[in-house]
């Protein structure tokens, strides 16, 4: 099984730029790569900063960006760029019926769960007990293993700024997950706008650096400097033992040619 994970679109109206960056550019690229080779993933999901400043525009453009393509079905949540409200103005479809954009949907023999952490006033995520109390639930309803999706972690990544703005709260998610933990089997977040690897608690999880902006490595002080790279999605491959991650910048190589070559699929309905 295939998953695509695209994490941090940050999308501005279109014509302007991010910090000389253009985010509708990116996500076009990415998508399109993704159409192209990854129409055969069971799921394209989108952990969170969709738009850069959670603006009505921004969200309309990325509607009609994604409309454009043939793509995996669409799974999307929030992060902390991001305005619950505007957000599901666009798109009701990716709200739960409590008013969180949190979802459960099946993954083959695996269940997805993609979290809300978006939490008024703070960069920093957190989830209140209607949202832990929701997680409980989807948990406990299957035995299935389970991925995991959000845009704020809770572990620490010993960088000073994204530690201070990373999940609140983090024993209190702990104190739900612990009792099913051992049918976790990967847990995929965003918005650190780096690529990192490694467990929380036992469970191995993945952060996907995104398509925009990404963060200096400085383990010494909290200043934030902004780079410019690559645009990254990551390609994740599941079975029944093992899970791998590539994470794919996709200017990272050119294709010379391409045998036998290949045409741009249809959309099936
Ligand atoms: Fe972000
Ligand atoms: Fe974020």
């Amino acid at each position: 099984m295939k998953i695509i994970q695209l994490t941090d679109p940050h999308l501005v109206p279109s014509g302007s730029l991010l910090r000389g960056i253009d985010p509708q550019a990116r996500l076009r690229a990415c998508l399109s790569e993704i159409e192209i080779y990854h129409s055969d993933a069971a799921a394209l999901v989108i952990s969170g900063d969709v738009t850069d400043r959670a603006d009505r525009a921004s969200y309309e453009l990325f509607r009609d960006v994604v409309a454009e393509f043939c793509l995996p079905p669409l799974h999307i949540t929030v992060g902390n760029h991001d305005h619950r409200s505007v957000f599901g103005a666009i798109f009701p479809e990716h709200l739960a019926a409590d008013g969180y954009a949190h979802s459960r949907f099946d993954l083959q023999d695996h269940v997805g769960l993609l979290l809300d952490t978006w939490a008024v006033g703070t960069h920093g995520g957190a989830f209140d007990p209607m949202r832990l109390e929701w997680l409980r639930t989807q948990l406990a309803e299957s035995d299935k293993p389970v991925l995991m999706f959000m845009h704020h972690a809770p572990v620490k990544v010993g960088l000073k700024r994204l530690d201070q703005i990373a999940l609140q709260g983090e024993d209190e998610l702990w104190d739900v997950i612990a009792p099913f933990s051992s049918r976790i089997r990967h847990m995929f977040f965003g918005h650190m706008h780096r690529n990192v690897a490694g467990s929380w608690r036992g469970i191995p999880f993945t952060v996907a650096a995104g398509l925009t902006h990404q963060v200096m490595l400085d383990f010494q002080t909290d200043i934030v400097r902004h780079i410019e790279v690559e645009p990254y999605f990551s390609i994740i491959l599941v079975n029944g033992r093992d899970v791998v991650v590539h994470p794919h910048a996709i200017r990272d190589a050119k294709i010379i040619d391409i045998i036998p070559d290949t045409t741009r699929p249809s959309c099936s309905p």
